[in-house]
């Protein structure tokens, strides 16, 4: 069965996806020259996390590659926000105080437009909402950025994947495949991102999270990268992906997060990461280019 809906749906896909693949075996820089910088959540230190606030920051300071995370809410939309309630960055209690816990999957997208998630970062963003993916991706194309997509909490909404892939897939998002395709997919959960491979084989893939080395071969059957977070790496641990070829045959890169201070930086580029995923992409790439 499982078998049957991929093959359906990567068919259905196929008039949006490119299925050739690299034939270059250069080294993968994913994100640009190396060590390229990608806006955590957007400049999510400059402007209120997962908005268009926060997109546009990142592009006012030049930075084109964006990360977000991807929810749905109760009457099945796409929304970018990274915790699963609604809590910490909206004024939800106020708007919905019987509601609680405010879960992103409790309530419906009309309800969630009318909720402020700019204030609790600073006064002058209120009244910025919790964009919809259709809408983020928009303002993203309109910046010219990449985007390195998060698949947040997939396990509380099945089918999530089938959906995101649709939406990029209308928005043009897969006609070409990785590393050219300007997004990268990544997630916690490895069953998530195989499921996204089996379905868009054309997308690039990473997973979060710092596998042992001796599995890093089983995750490069459906992933182009491996996102760690920076404490937890080394040298030796980025030579060892860096060894391994992913399913579109480059080696899997390797974007370290969450870095935003100069001295870590230079230590996580030290050790010869792809990139890193910032909240200050602007400090980090100011040390980077000191060197
Ligand atoms: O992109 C890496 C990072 O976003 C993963 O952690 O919790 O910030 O989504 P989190
Ligand atoms: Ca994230």
């Amino acid at each position: 069965m499982y078998a049957r809906v991929v093959a359906a749906f990567a068919a259905a896909l196929l008039g949006a996806t490119a299925l050739l693949l690299p034939t270059s075996d250069a080294r993968a820089r994913v994100v640009g020259e190396p060590p390229s910088v990608v806006a955590h959540r957007g400049a999510s230190a400059l402007a209120p996390e997962n908005t268009l606030a926060a997109v546009d920051a990142a592009a006012g300071l030049g930075v084109d590659w964006v990360e977000n995370d991807v929810q749905r809410t109760k009457d099945g939309a796409l929304v970018v926000i990274h915790d699963d309630s609604l809590r910490r960055t909206t004024d939800v209690e106020e708007v919905f105080p019987g509601r609680s816990p405010w879960k992103v999957k409790d309530f419906t997208a009309a309800e969630i437009a009318r909720l402020d998630a700019g204030s609790w970062f600073a006064p002058r963003f209120a009244g910025v909402r919790v964009p919809t993916l259709d809408e983020y991706m928009r303002r993203v194309e309109d910046n010219g950025q990449n985007l390195l997509l998060e698949i947040k909490n997939p396990e509380l909404y099945p089918g999530i994947e089938q959906q995101i892939l649709k939406l990029l897939g209308n928005e043009g998002r897969l006609d070409r495949p990785y590393p050219d395709g300007r997004l990268i997919v990544q997630s916690f959960s490895a069953d998530s991102l195989r499921l996204v491979h089996d379905l868009a084989p054309g997308v690039g893939t990473a997973f979060l999270g710092t596998p042992p080395v001796a599995d890093l071969p089983e995750y490069a059957a459906f992933t182009d990268g491996i996102n760690p977070s920076y404490a937890s790496i080394s040298t030796d641990y980025v030579s060892a992906a860096h060894a391994l070829t992913g399913p579109h045959g480059r080696p899997l890169a390797v974007l370290a997060w969450t870095v935003d201070d100069a001295a870590t930086a230079l230590r996580v580029t030290g050790y010869g990461v792809d990139g890193v995923i910032s909240n200050k992409p602007d400090v980090v790439r100011a040390a980077l280019r000191e060197r």
